[in-house]
């Protein structure tokens, strides 16, 4: 059993669940951030809510850590193997391979990088709030590293481009891995691959111009 896990099989599946994982995890970000729209009042309740269950959020957020590093360790170690064994050189002809899959790795550690800005000014913000502080204020704020700022806004919306093409590619090997015996499977993978690479990071981008342009404030 351990030894499956460790085999490159056994790591191309923990990429495809723990990237499935992450997928979902980004659907219900979405729909908290979307609460800004509805303005600051149910922003900030909405906020104050995920406060008092405090614990709850922790151990989801523990689970999250997890998640994130099985998801890069697996993808390293699979690409340093696959490069060991092709000597360097991919199996299909570089020009004849999708260009997100050969950029698969490197997309993913702008999208770590982002990560890092993201958490250090949203995440790390927030948790020194008090429960009856303006996160809402927060949101908008016109300084490096929030999304009033629009050299960060910039940023932002590069990065959530990366992070579609990156879920585009990775659900269609999401897929190829773990398999799918259904008669629709390809139509089902198809509509189910645009919602998360499509409309998602759409909704992100939405969020981003919306504040940008004046439309939540
Ligand atoms: C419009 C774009 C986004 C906004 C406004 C936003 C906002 C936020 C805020 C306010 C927090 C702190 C939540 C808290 O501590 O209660 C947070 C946390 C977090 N965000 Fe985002 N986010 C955006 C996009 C993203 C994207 C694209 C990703 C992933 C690729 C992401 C991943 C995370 C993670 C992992 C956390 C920490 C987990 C948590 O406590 O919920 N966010 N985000």
């Amino acid at each position: 059993m351990i030894k499956f896990f460790f085999s490159s099989i056994g790591q191309k599946i923990q990429i495809a669940f723990t990237g499935l994982s992450l997928a979902i995890f980004l659907l219900f970000h979405l729909f908290n951030n979307l609460v800004l729209f509805t303005g600051a009042e149910n922003f900030n309740k909405m906020v104050q809510f995920l406060k008092s269950i405090h614990l709850f959020v922790r151990i989801l957020e523990a689970g999250l850590v997890l998640i994130v590093l099985l998801h890069v360790i697996n993808a390293i170690a699979t690409t340093i193997k696959n490069k060991r064994a092709n000597n360097g050189k991919y199996a299909i002809e570089p020009d004849t391979a999708p260009k997100s899959s050969k950029t698969m790795i490197w997309s993913g550690m702008v999208i770590l990088f982002f990560f890092i800005i993201h958490l250090r000014y949203y995440w790390y913000t927030f948790q020194a709030m008090t429960k009856d502080a303006d996160f809402f204020a927060v949101m908008l704020k016109n300084e490096f590293g929030f999304l009033g700022h629009t050299p960060t806004a910039a940023f932002y919306i590069i990065a959530i481009l990366l992070i579609a093409s990156h879920l585009k590619h990775g659900f269609v090997s999401v897929f190829k891995t773990i398999g799918m015996p259904f008669k629709y499977r390809d139509q089902i993978i198809k509509y189910l691959a645009f919602v998360f690479w499509a409309i998602i990071p759409s909704g992100f981008i939405i969020i981003i111009l919306a504040i940008q342009f004046g439309i939540i404030q």
